[in-house]
């Protein structure tokens, strides 16, 4: 497809003095329709040419020739140079490709020959998978599917937190009450359970202490009865985190946890200790941190165990040897801001790639909060992510059953899903992720808002005008000035964006820029759709606006389906 935005850079280097990389990397898209397709801010300019950027603007806008180019026009206003695009090149341009590429428009190459890793959700083992860890699973999932999309080797890797000294006092109880418990119906909750008795035992009694701490020791030495329990605990608790994940539809390329990177810690001790850094404090093995301004990280506690910290640094190290990595990206919670940074400083001790060190990033998050109370459980605060998915889908469940009490309970079932679990990622993926997010079932459901289902509704508005004239237009049954009105118009504009709206998260990882893509793809269209009769007896004007229409399902459907919404065909 033809870049606008490099053909205006390469008719502008022409005039400018400056890199066209830079050029192009500084071209602005108005939000005001009147200004232009393109523009280009002079402001920068001004110190170079000792001048205001207004008249520069000006001057250089009347040396701009476009013949042979696919510019209308350009005109100056103010600091800045306007174009404005030949809309038939626009509009035949777009429509081909996606015509030829359908669920493929989107998909680019520029990531070939990278790999990125993208690790997310990483819950804990016999711990609740909160809401937070439902955020990073669904920023990570959309990250995982962008990144695949521009061609990157992406591996999706979910980092289970399946190790630690708590397993030896999970160990425990579960000897001394396993029996009064049946693990199989909702283990996670019983585990919990187990959990908070013997803490409070522990707290109450030294030397049980002692037998949690020389269970995690056996454990670590591989004996027979603790590793089996701890395969037991991880295997239950998986089941019931593969609930989650069968509903949202995730899966993972690895899932290599904490307890994976176990044995695989001593080589990064022995790799700092040769660096000299490692350093001894009140009996621990830490790596000093003041000059960066940071605490020390702890990499061997006074006891000889290594810690999450060490465990991380190992993780390091075998995913630079395994997949020569690019990028590895960690979807975690602000919360743990300080131990990436920690962790990424002391990475630079291991010896590494640099390309594989600078590559380590932590896309951060903020957190969930809950409009009502309600949904927490009787433990506290906790919610519990499979319930609050189940309600989602009641919810919609309700809302269909009023609106369309003549689909069959078949078609129910798929929409209630499809548009309860598709509300939730939305708006986990509305705002930008390092802000808190707010939960509100008023919000988040409203079929009018700026929501999940507000994107399917259109779509499948979009299908509905599809199977009431029941056919598609060959593409050269398709006039283009039926489509160059204005509302037609914004829609192939923004259908024409697309791609580089997917290059656009990938560079700031921020699938948000994607999620308010769709929102007002599916604004736009509402609005074409409501100024135009799609089907009249013009036939030439019909088949130019049920192509558009055609061309926006498309659109939406495969920009949805990369954050993990999938389009109902009927709502
Ligand atoms: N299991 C951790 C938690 O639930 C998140 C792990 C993040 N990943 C990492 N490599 N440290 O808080």
């Amino acid at each position: 497809m033809k870049d606008f935005k490099e053909q205006i850079a390469s008719i502008l280097v022409q005039v400018i003095n400056m890199d066209k990389e830079e050029i192009e990397k500084s071209i602005e898209v108005p939000k005001d329709e009147k200004m232009g397709d393109y523009a280009f801010p002079c402001f920068r300019l001004a110190k170079t040419f000792g001048k205001a950027p207004n008249l520069i603007a000006e001057e250089l806008k009347n040396k701009i020739e476009l013949q042979n180019t696919d510019i209308e026009k350009v005109e100056n206003q103010g600091a800045y140079i306007n174009f404005t695009l030949k809309k038939e090149v626009l509009a035949k341009e777009v429509i081909e490709e996606i015509t030829n590429k359908k669920e493929n428009y989107g998909k680019q190459e520029i990531g070939k020959g990278q790999t990125i890793l993208v690790e997310y959700s990483s819950p804990n083992i016999a711990k609740p998978f909160h809401i937070g860890h439902l955020r990073t699973t669904l920023i990570g999932r959309a990250l995982y599917n962008i990144y695949k999309t521009l061609g990157y080797n992406t591996i999706g890797i979910n980092h289970l937190g399946d190790y630690g000294t708590q397993f030896g006092k999970m160990i425990e109880g579960y000897k001394r009450w396993g029996n009064e418990y049946n693990l199989e119906e909702n283990p996670i909750e019983k585990l919990t359970d187990i959990y908070v008795r013997i803490n409070a035992l522990c707290k109450e009694d030294e030397s049980v202490l002692d037998v949690c701490r020389d269970n995690f020791k056996k454990l670590e030495e591989g004996d027979e009865y603790c590793t089996n329990l701890w395969k037991k605990f991880r295997d239950l608790s998986l089941k019931e985190f593969y609930r989650i994940y069968d509903l949202l539809d995730i899966s993972f390329d690895s899932l290599n946890g904490e307890a994976f990177y176990s044995d695989k810690t001593d080589e990064v001790i022995e790799i700092l200790e040769k660096t000299g850094k490692l350093v001894e404090s009140e009996g621990a093995r830490i790596i000093d941190l003041e000059e960066q301004k940071m605490p020390p990280c702890i990499v061997c506690k006074s006891n000889g165990s290594t810690i999450y910290a060490t465990r991380d640094l190992a993780a390091i190290l075998y995913r630079t040897r395994t997949y020569d990595f690019d990028k590895c990206l960690y979807v975690v919670a602000y919360e743990q801001n300080l131990h990436f940074k920690q962790i990424f400083e002391v990475a630079k001790l291991l010896g590494i790639k640099e390309k594989c060190q600078k590559g380590l990033e932590h896309i951060s998050y903020g957190m969930v909060h809950l409009k009502s109370g309600k949904m927490s459980t009787r433990e506290g605060n906790v919610i519990k992510v499979e319930e609050l998915l189940q309600e989602a889908i009641e919810r919609v469940r309700k809302i269909i059953e009023e609106k369309n009490p003549e689909l069959t309970e078949e078609e129910k079932d798929d929409i209630a899903k499809k548009v309860g679990i598709g509300a939730v990622i939305y708006n986990d993926l509305a705002g930008s992720r390092i802000k808190d997010e707010i939960f509100d079932w008023d919000i988040i459901l409203n079929f009018n808002g700026e929501t999940g289902p507000y994107i399917q509704y259109t779509y499948v508005r979009t299908n509905s005008v599809l199977k009431k004239v029941q056919y598609v237009p060959e593409l050269l049954e398709v006039k283009l000035e039926n489509i160059l009105d204005e509302e037609a118009y914004k829609v192939l504009k923004l259908l024409y964006t697309y791609p580089e709206t997917i290059r656009n998260v990938a560079e700031k990882n921020e699938p948000s820029i994607l999620s308010r893509y769709l929102i007002e793809l599916a604004k736009t269209y509402s609005s074409f759709y409501n100024e135009n009769k799609i089907i009249t007896e013009e036939k030439d004007i019909q088949n130019a606006r049920v192509y558009l229409t055609y061309l926006t399902n498309q659109v939406l459907k495969n920009g949805a389906h990369l954050l993990g919404i999938e389009m109902p065909e009927k709502m």
